[in-house]
């Protein structure tokens, strides 16, 4: 169903100012909606990209200005290889991009960024602009970035099962004594805390094998704006939807 034809966000308020003390730690977003918005302006979809690309930017200054301390990005799946070609060279041709630039840029502005997933079937070079943006922005203490590429969370499971039943073969650890702990340990985020709260802007409602282990008690936020004009304002109601929800993480709301 598409989230348009809902009802409930037709009453969309104009604008929305979050508490600004209690945002959530961890934002992630599914950056769907580029080749919607390009072909709505008779653009091709590589034009979404970029447009993507550049609102990706300023949405990670942004958070990094509000004291956001972690935002994790989805910019290309173990699915999206099977995109017609120009389209994923594309794509690649704005990783390549921004990791050229992202240094100076991370560095003035005190972010860190990560990448996540299996980088081996990028080129050298951008293996080698990840190597070295990594290298260079570790010890930045400002916003941290994750941007997911070439990421899949079945993938990510499966690779943390096949590290823990080695463990389990060389005799370095019981079956009995596996806990979430030690899947947490071998994912590509290992070490990130879980997200607080999803985004998925462009009106589609699901979570395409994101953050699949790490989304347990996520709070979800779909809206139907497309990914290039999720601005401030768009993400200010995001953070102040999230602020309406009571977590429970299981148990039962706690008395005031
Ligand atoms: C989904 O929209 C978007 C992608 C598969 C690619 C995302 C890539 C970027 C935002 C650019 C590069 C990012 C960085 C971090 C430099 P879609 O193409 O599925 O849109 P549609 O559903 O409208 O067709």
């Amino acid at each position: 169903m598409k989230l348009k034809n809902l009802r409930f966000f037709g009453r969309r308020e104009k604008s929305v100012t979050p508490d600004f003390s209690r945002l959530p730690q961890h934002i992630a977003i599914i950056m769907d909606g580029n080749g919607r918005w390009a072909t709505s302006r008779a653009l091709p979809r590589t034009a979404g990209h970029r447009a993507g690309s550049e609102n990706f930017r300023r949405i990670a200054t942004l958070c990094n200005d509000i004291g956001v301390r972690y935002l994790t990005v989805y910019a290309f799946s173990t699915e999206n290889w099977s995109r017609p070609r120009a389209e994923v060279e594309a794509i690649m041709g704005l990783f390549r991009e921004y990791l050229l630039e992202a240094c100076e840029e991370l560095t003035k502005k005190n972010i860190s960024l990560r990448i996540v997933g299996d980088t081996s079937p990028l080129s050298d070079e951008i293996k080698s602009l990840i190597r070295e943006t990594d290298r260079l922005s570790q010890g930045n203490t400002g916003l941290h970035v994750n941007v997911c590429l070439n990421y899949g969370g079945r993938a990510e499971i499966v690779h943390a099962a096949q590290a823990l039943s080695r463990e389990v073969q060389e005799g370095r650890l019981r079956p009995e004594d596996i806990t979430a702990a030690h899947i947490d340990a071998h994912l590509d985020t290992a070490g990130v805390p879980d997200p607080d709260l999803i985004i998925r802007p462009s009106g589609e409602l699901r979570t395409s094998n994101f953050l699949l282990w790490q989304s347990a008690y996520a709070e979800y936020y779909f809206t139907p704006v497309l990914w290039p004009d999720f601005d401030e304002t768009e993400l200010y109601r995001a953070i102040a939807d999230f602020q309406g929800r009571s977590r429970r993480f299981g148990g039962i709301e706690k008395k005031k």
